[in-house]
């Protein structure tokens, strides 16, 4: 209960004198009005009580004293929301409730009143809730009666109120952007709203004022924020929705360092942490050899050894196939932190099949023998090398993940790792290890489709010292050039990512020629955004926090629909209102489009 905006001042018309779980035996004596919902009726032999309840508590009643008609409370159902006048009063000894925060007093009704009778709810919303998801996203009002949601949305309102303060201590001024707007490529599909007045155009809801944050940098803005939501149509998962928040930044004539420093800011704000908070920084490059993510969760080691060329001439022709072209990433569980079972070995192969990997080899060390798995291609000089690898002179089991495509080795031997990491429990609960991952790679080369995507946006700055390279477009020079990008990082979860921003005409263009574009193309879709450059652009960067992911690490869940108070479903659907709806065939008329379904 304890997250919960306590402060009130002395308004008055409100229905109640105090709310549900605020009284104590400093109110002893004093009459009281509460409202709230019926949370338990009890008939003790003849003496009757109810526990009423709020978001703030539950309140025990008692109605010997009450002189009025005891029949309604039968019939009063479960859910009905009351109002009750009465006495507060210590409860007797043996009826204290230490699992209360108002469990030494009860209120001795006077006057009771039924505000709203319930309907037979589908599930009762609290305790433990029995029942499935589904039926409480359909009914999602009740399940948001629930202690855990509404503690869930104050941290929301808390985490909320205290960045806008941090922020508006550095001189920022929020902005709200168009929702009707332009593409704003954030690499998802558009979500589109056609238009009744210009029949066969639409406006696209932005997947992030991207664009018109870096135009009031353009119109002198300085420092802008906003708390925005962002509509990206790609495939959801447990940390994704199609609608979502961010808090959004930007900055003129910011490095790198002041972004770092006023995000970290915003960490100790919101996490509490005193002024020695630091956030580590570590490059992509050492992020994937380490640990196979460009996210990866530092709570816990099992790092990643890169073991490729031991392996020549070994005769184990997995390992061996994968050399030159490919990778094998190792991994060393020490004996004192796990010892497996042959079953649970020959499982691991579960764990890295969805990623794309074929096999988890493995052999075990045992005072300086080796056995089992691969261990009859495993010489002394493999050994001695592998060994120095890990740091430690001890007895454990090596695992591994090899693959002609680097990318399957790293995401692998990533989800091994994370894999372990869980089961083995080495998370601390309550645990948390921010880190700065810096120098992403600009661009994505997709062999398939045989052309650049940005790996951030197009609007990303490549590094400084390839900038002359970046104008040549010479496709080998664009493969691997690290960008001035950069992501904050927390427990395996991108918390906020940004960038300095290209912020000449010139260098703009070329980007959308190298991710090809044509002119028109760009004409059409950017040209006002590129013409905008020409006028007098400050140097600027900024980032953007993934707003539900900040509040699902400070709640302590991994649903993200826990801290939505209406979330969609992994199918996009609002199970409550049964969004998306089919259109009124006038509506269509009017906007001059039909749709197939
Ligand atoms: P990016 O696309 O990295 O950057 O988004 C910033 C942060 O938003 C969160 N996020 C999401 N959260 C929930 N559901 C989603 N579908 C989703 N997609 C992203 C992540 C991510 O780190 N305009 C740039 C920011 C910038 O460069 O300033 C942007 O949107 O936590
Ligand atoms: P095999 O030669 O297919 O019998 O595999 C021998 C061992 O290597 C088994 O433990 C497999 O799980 C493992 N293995 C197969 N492919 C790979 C791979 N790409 N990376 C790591 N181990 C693998």
């Amino acid at each position: 209960m304890g997250n919960h905006n306590g402060s009130t001042t002395n308004l008055n018309g409100h229905m109640r004198t105090h709310n549900c779980g605020e009284l104590s035996k400093s109110q002893l004596g004093q009459e009281v009005t509460l409202c709230g919902w019926n949370n338990k009726y009890r008939d003790l032999g003849g003496l009757h009580f109810v526990d009423i309840r709020d978001k703030f508590g539950l309140t025990q009643l008692a109605f010997d004293e009450f002189t009025g008609d005891l029949s309604v409370l039968k019939a009063l159902s479960l859910e009905s929301v009351i109002k009750v006048k009465g006495t507060v009063r210590a409860r007797p000894d043996s009826a204290k409730n230490a699992n209360m925060s108002t469990g030494e007093v009860e209120v001795s009704v006077k006057e009771f009143e039924i505000l709203s009778q319930a309907s037979e709810v589908p599930f009762l919303p609290h305790g433990k809730i029995n029942a499935t998801e589904d039926l409480r996203l359909k009914y999602r009002y009740l399940d948001l009666r629930s202690e855990k949601l509404q503690n869930i949305l104050s941290v929301r309102s808390n985490a909320m109120r205290d960045a806008r303060l941090a922020l508006y201590e550095e001189g920022f001024t929020e902005v709200e952007t168009s929702i009707l707007y332009k593409t704003t490529p954030e690499g998802a599909r558009d979500y589109i709203v056609p238009s009744r007045v210009h029949p066969g155009r639409v406006y696209a809801l932005p997947q992030s004022p991207q664009t018109m944050k870096q135009l009031l940098m353009i119109g002198g803005t300085d420092k802008y924020f906003q708390i925005c939501k962002c509509f990206r149509d790609e495939d959801l998962r447990a940390d994704r929705q199609p609608e979502f928040s961010q808090i959004d930044i930007e900055v003129s004539f910011s490095s790198q360092e002041y972004i770092k420093n006023l995000a970290t800011k915003i960490v100790k704000k919101l996490w509490g942490y005193g002024e020695s908070f630091e956030i580590p920084i570590m490059s992509y490059d050492e992020a994937m050899r380490r640990y196979g993510s460009d996210k990866p969760d530092v709570r816990f080691g099992l790092e990643h050894h890169i073991v490729t060329d031991l392996f020549a001439g070994s005769g184990f022709s997995v390992f061996e196939s994968v050399i030159g072209s490919g990778l094998n990433k190792m991994i060393f569980v020490p004996k004192n932190m796990k010892e497996f079972s042959r079953k649970e070995l020959d499982a691991l192969v579960d764990v890295v099949k969805p990623h794309g990997g074929k096999g988890v080899a493995w052999f075990k060390l045992s005072d300086g023998k080796v056995s089992g798995g691969v261990s009859k291609f495993i010489t002394p000089e493999v050994l001695a090398s592998l060994v120095e690898l890990t740091g430690e002179k001890v007895d454990g089991t090596f695992l591994f993940c090899a693959d002609g495509k680097p990318s399957v080795a790293h995401s692998s031997a990533d989800a091994l790792r994370r894999h372990l990491g869980h089961s083995l429990e080495l998370i601390k609960k309550g645990d948390y290890k921010f880190l700065w991952i810096n120098d992403f790679p600009l661009l994505e080369y997709d062999d398939e489709d045989g052309r650049f995507y940005a790996c951030h946006h197009p609007f990303t700055m490549p590094k400084q010292e390839c900038l002359e390279d970046f104008m040549s477009g010479d496709p080998e020079k664009l493969k691997g050039m690290p960008a001035e990008a950069y992501d904050l990082v927390c427990n395996g979860y991108e918390m906020a990512g940004g960038s300095l921003r290209i912020f000449q005409e010139d260098v703009q263009s070329q980007m959308f020629k190298v991710l090809g574009m044509g002119e028109e193309e760009v004409k059409l879709k950017f040209g006002f955004f590129v013409e905008a450059l020409s006028y007098g652009t400050p140097p600027h960067a900024g980032l953007a926090f993934g707003f539900d992911r900040t509040v699902m690490l400070l709640a302590q869940t991994d649903n993200i629909r826990d801290v939505i108070a209406f979330p969609k479903t992994n199918a996009a659907t609002d199970l409550m209102s049964h969004a998306p709806s089919i259109p009124d065939a006038d509506q269509l008329k009017e906007l001059k489009i039909s749709l197939d379904s």
